[in-house]
């Protein structure tokens, strides 16, 4: 739906500080998220993750649509001691939208 994707790119804008996609997207103060969609939690090369953020991808934590509603909403809520310092988005169809948009970028 290239609405929801248009609308998932102003989103993101929330988030840009922190997190870059597309081509030659590095590492900054969150990782990168290209393939973040479907992605085991905790894989992007070269960044350091929380050990709460290690702990539960070691227990199988996968960024599928579900967990990232969840994680989005409320970070500190969903992983206990995050370093992801971001209140989250409340509204659904915001967090729809961002899944979409990052649904766009691939590994
Ligand atoms: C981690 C998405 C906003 C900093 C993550 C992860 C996702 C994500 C999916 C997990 C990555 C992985 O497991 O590889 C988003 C989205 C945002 C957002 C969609 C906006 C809606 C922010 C902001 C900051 C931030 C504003 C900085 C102030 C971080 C950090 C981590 C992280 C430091 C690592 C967390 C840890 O190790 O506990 N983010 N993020 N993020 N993000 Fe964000």
């Amino acid at each position: 739906d290239p609405a929801l994707v248009e609308a998932g790119a102003k989103v993101f804008k929330k988030c840009a500080a922190c997190h870059k996609v597309g081509e030659g997207a590095k590492n900054g103060t969150g990782p990168m998220l290209n393939g973040i969609v479907n992605r085991g939690a905790g894989t992007v090369e070269g960044f350091k993750y929380s050990k709460p953020l290690q702990d539960m991808a070691a227990a199988g934590l996968t960024w599928d649509a579900a967990s990232l509603h969840a994680f989005l909403e409320n970070p500190k809520a969903f992983m206990k001691g995050t370093k992801m310092s971001f209140a989250g988005l409340k509204k659904p169809e915001e967090r729809d939208a961002i899944i979409a948009y990052l649904s766009t970028f691939a590994e």
